[in-house]
């Protein structure tokens, strides 16, 4: 009997010891150092969630595991990075939710022109069970799991040409949007054939003038430096941007259940941040940006004729796409608006 100490024979003490040392230089056997790529560049909501998600992904993993992001990009486009991270090549990628609709259709009810109408809106449409459906649907579809939102305002019309106040305006300008379908029939029913551009590449196209204008917020507008190669803002606020944080989802099948509870928590976490990020910055980048030269207009009447053009033309065209106008009517109905016929 030795008291209540314990015993270590000599032997036992120097395994113990020099497996500490080794867990001192390279960790726990499965800890991970994941990558993150994000389409925009620093400075914009996309960054603000990751920085968020990296976080308290460490913290929540007990420090476990870490996380790199890979800003403007670098790991590709971001439709790019979808398929990357259905086929396991890729862990994480943040990026615009129209470049999530081409792999998942139904996710599209978020990408038709005026239905969320607000923050508040983005808000109760991602984090209810509407969110949690599209989420499912886009495991299925796309092999990627949606853990996180980044809410990024509504997104408006740059161009390097001319001021824009209504549809007619349009007319000869040459608008680069995202490869989406919807958001390409938007431009139709404005009168303009549009350009569909990677996101990647939409910088160089501003600057050499192979296009003349895009939409994106205000605070991706800043991140991207689009002040540099263009000049005038439009109010059109068509589509208010959401932009997913999504794990490829055979690594989040891969994870022990504990990591998975980390990675959702810790997803759940960036969510909340990048909410009041938009709150906190918003007014001030779009000041910031009048202040390095960008003019910006409101169309007449409250966007009433973008409105009415695009809604009429486009929302009917991707009824059966997103699953049947009952899908859109579920959101209008829980947005506290009238469904459509
Ligand atoms: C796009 O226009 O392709 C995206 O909205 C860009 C983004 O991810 O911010």
């Amino acid at each position: 009997m030795n008291g209540d100490k314990p015993v270590f024979h000599k032997k036992t003490l120097a395994a113990v010891l020099a497996l500490s040392a080794a867990l001192m230089v390279s960790g726990p056997a499965s800890a991970k150092d994941f990558k993150v790529a994000v389409g925009d560049g620093a400075g914009g909501t996309q960054e603000a969630l990751g920085k968020a998600f990296i976080e308290a992904f460490e913290k929540e993993s007990g420090g476990a595991h870490s996380a790199k992001l890979f800003l403007n990009g670098q790991l590709g486009s971001e439709q790019d990075t979808v398929n990357n991270a259905a086929m396991g090549t890729l862990d994480f990628s943040i990026l615009a939710i129209n470049n999530i609709t081409p792999f998942s259709p139904t996710v599209g009810t978020l990408t038709l022109p005026y239905v969320i109408l607000s923050l508040e809106d983005a808000v109760k449409v991602t984090q209810g069970p509407i969110g949690e459906e599209l989420v499912a649907n886009t495991v299925r579809d796309a092999g990627v799991r949606i853990i996180g939102w980044a809410y990024s305002g509504f997104r408006v019309l740059t161009n390097s040409k001319r001021p824009v106040s209504s549809v007619a305006d349009l007319d000869g300008l040459v608008i680069r949007v995202p490869k989406n379908e919807i958001m390409i029939e938007t431009y139709k029913s404005w009168g303009v054939n549009p350009t569909p551009m990677a996101w990647s590449e939409t910088f160089a196209g501003l600057q050499q003038k192979v296009v003349d204008g895009q939409d994106n917020p205000y605070i991706t507008v800043y991140a991207m430096k689009f002040d540099e190669v263009q000049k005038y803002v439009t109010n059109i606020r068509y589509i208010f941007s959401i932009e997913p944080l999504i794990i490829s989802e055979s690594l989040f099948q891969d994870l022990s259940e504990k990591d998975q509870k980390a990675v959702l928590a810790a997803g759940k976490a960036a969510t909340a941040f990048s909410e009041t990020f938009l709150r906190e910055q918003e007014a001030k980048i779009k000041e910031e940006l009048v202040s390095r030269g960008m003019e910006i207009t409101d169309p007449a009447n409250d966007e009433a004729e973008f409105i009415s053009l695009a809604t009429k033309a486009v929302w009917p065209k991707f009824y059966e796409s997103i699953g049947g106008v009952e899908k859109l009517n579920t959101i209008l109905t829980a947005l506290g608006r009238d469904p459509v016929k």
